[in-house]
């Protein structure tokens, strides 16, 4: 196919397409498919390949079914407009492709709108575990099989609820210096639980086993074996005050992973997490990773 072997790539941090937007300061974009070179759908070939056998074994079934359900593509990488066919009268949800980073308020808004925002690169061919940022790999393989679901749809709405109670929460602090100390501890907490459950989250399966539905797990070919297999990797039931404090490493297999019963269970705490900020328990958790950026915090006080 020579229009494919022309194309410039969509590399992770060789994309003119996305740099070009990020310098234009467009946050959405399209997903100009042309532009995927052959080394993009190798890369994507090679990931699917080698993860699908782990997730027969350790990934939740509804993930399962999600993958079925979406016709994900095992020799190509997909096309959004296909997957959100699929995926849009299930649960309402989209995946809605970005040039980058989406600070914290609009993720969390997109996601109250049921769109995923979506990253269209993929990671180079060669550097199969490397990740400097998420790429259509952990987004579209990771997160969006999920959202085929509509009790586990329902708790990433919730977030959103969440994201715009602590807009509310906060916006009426006076003191500045207060203001964004109560929203970086409140933000700490939502990335923390978010981190925890949406990203490294494990649940109870079928005949007393652990499975996976995280998609960070779900997207890691070694991490997804790791968190189920490993004596390394203490797994607990799932407890609010724990998930809010526990400092989030980003660099390596996650040493610490929460179970929950159910997405139900999910939703429940999501509801708890709310019902805590308003009650003033988010204001003090324990200090350290995440880092909340600037951006972050400012995408909070702009919906003010
Ligand atoms: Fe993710």
């Amino acid at each position: 196919m020579p229009q494919t072997l022309a194309a410039p790539g969509l590399t992770t941090g060789h994309a003119p397409f996305v740099e070009e937007a990020r310098n234009r300061g467009e946050l959405y974009i399209s997903q100009p498919y042309d532009q995927y070179s052959e080394e993009n759908h190798e890369a994507w070939r090679r990931l699917f390949a080698r993860i699908r056998p782990r997730w027969e074994q350790y990934a939740n079934p509804f993930f399962l079914r999600g993958v079925e359900a979406l016709h994900l593509p095992a020799d190509r990488i997909p096309r959004l407009s296909e997957i959100n066919r699929r995926l849009q009268p299930l649960t309402g949800f989209q995946a809605k492709p970005v040039s980058g980073y989406v600070p914290g308020f609009l993720f969390f808004d997109c996601l109250h709108r049921r769109e995923f925002p979506t990253t269209i690169t993929i990671r180079d061919k060669d550097r199969m575990d490397y990740l400097p940022e998420p790429d259509i790999f952990h987004d579209v393989a990771g997160h969006v099989p999920m959202h085929t679901d509509r009790a586990f749809a329902d708790v990433l709405v919730r977030f959103g609820d969440c994201a715009h109670t602590a807009v509310e929460m906060t916006a009426e602090i006076k003191d500045h210096g207060e203001r964004v100390r109560r929203l970086t501890s409140i933000v700490r907490a939502m990335s923390r639980f978010f981190w925890f459950t949406v990203e490294f989250g494990l649940m109870k399966g079928p005949k007393g086993s652990t499975v996976a539905y995280g998609s960070g797990l779900l997207s890691s070919y070694g991490e997804l074996q790791h968190a189920i297999e490993s004596d390394e990797v203490q797994r607990y039931p799932v407890q609010l005050e724990w998930l809010i404090n526990q400092v989030a490493e980003i660099d390596h297999y996650q040493p610490i992973l929460f179970v929950v019963e159910s997405f139900e269970h999910l939703f429940e705490l999501v509801g708890e997490l709310e019902r805590w900020m308003r009650a003033g328990k988010l204001n003090n958790v324990a200090p350290c990773l995440p880092e909340i950026a600037e951006a972050d915090l400012r995408s909070f006080m702009d919906a003010a």
